[in-house]
């Protein structure tokens, strides 16, 4: 039996500057650039073993094998990666997330960016970080930022070569942390996939978002090379605000937010005037992640736990890239 197998584990990663809409669905290339800080504590590891004996492509999550139906982005990944390498047979793919969805993260970025890695380790070279970057793109957008650590630039590009994400610094190089407040942990009613491309098509705000967006990027690039937190912070808000403010002006409108999301962006204002420096981010859902420096997580967490249970705050701190092996 000649089988190849290859491995690997990839971080979460939280947008500062966010991804929100594509110009290719197929391609998955977005409207703008984005900007992302990969976390430490999350990630998921894949194993993935082609084999000639194998008579179709098999996805376990978790030790669970998962309907042909929910593969749709695994199996673009995958046929990307056959196509380049030249290979014919199929694939099992082992995925164990330690992403665990009680923290409010998705596990998308990593999921994809863990099978990038590991179909690429099975069959080729994975030196080039850049052409795992495309290959995880084709799964999730985000998840072409999950090959790095630190943060990361998702450069939108115009076809599949061009867009690609690179590091902008390491993790080592940058004091910057999230303490994400659970708000619920449920899967998403709008998944961000349709949230985008309806926002897209529908909000009159959308070319200014891309705009806005596209123009914040050197000047977040310019702040995270100086590691000039309130820079970072006050851009990264006012990306979320901006997102959210196209969801908002959509037709039909929506919003991810919940009552609790409100309140806790509130309290963010609050801390920040009361002189501890704190910024939020929130996503597709209505969890709130506040950026703090490393010298304010226990009192940032210690002000939240006036208002929201200890175990709807989860602490998280810049992250490695992707790796090959498990330790
Ligand atoms: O990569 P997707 O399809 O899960 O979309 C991610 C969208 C946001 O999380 C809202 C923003 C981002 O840049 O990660």
């Amino acid at each position: 039996m000649n089988k190849k197998q290859g491995f690997a584990r990839a971080h979460t990663n939280i947008a500062l500057l966010k991804y929100w809409g594509k110009v290719d669905s197929d391609l998955i290339l977005p409207a703008n650039d984005s900007i992302s800080l990969t976390l430490d504590k999350f990630y998921t590891d894949t194993k993935v073993t082609f084999s000639d004996d194998y008579t179709s492509d098999r996805f376990y999550l978790n030790r669970h094998l998962m309907n042909p139906k929910k593969m749709q982005r695994v199996n673009r990944v995958l046929e990307a990666v056959k196509n380049e390498f030249g290979y014919q047979g199929y694939a099992k793919i082992e995925s164990e997330n330690h992403v665990p969805t009680s923290a409010g993260l998705a596990s998308s970025a990593s999921g994809m960016a863990a099978l990038a890695g590991a179909a690429v380790d099975a069959l080729g070279d994975v030196s080039d970080l850049n052409n795992l970057s495309r290959f995880a793109r084709l799964g999730s957008g985000s998840a072409s930022r999950s090959i790095f650590g630190g943060i990361v630039h998702w450069h939108r590009g115009y076809d599949h070569q061009s867009s690609f994400a690179e590091q902008i610094v390491a993790e080592d190089e940058i004091d910057l942390n999230m303490v994400t407040i659970v708000i619920d942990h449920r899967k998403k009613k709008i998944k961000s996939t349709l949230g985008m491309q309806h926002t897209a098509e529908t909000s009159p705000f959308y070319p200014a978002w891309v705009e806005a967006t596209n123009q914040a990027v050197p000047e977040m690039i310019a702040a995270v090379k100086e590691n000039n937190f309130t820079k970072i912070g006050e851009l990264a808000e006012h990306s979320a605000s901006m997102m959210h403010a196209t969801t908002l002006s959509s037709n039909p409108s929506f919003t991810y937010f919940a009552p609790e999301t409100i309140q806790a962006i509130k309290l963010v204002e609050q801390l920040r005037n009361s002189g501890i420096e704190c910024y939020y981010t929130i996503d597709a859902g209505p969890n709130v992640k506040v950026l703090c420096q490393s010298k304010n997580i226990t009192r940032v967490r210690d002000f939240f736990k006036n208002y929201f249970a200890e175990e709807q705050l989860v602490v998280a701190k810049p992250g490695s890239g992707i790796k090959f092996t498990k330790n």
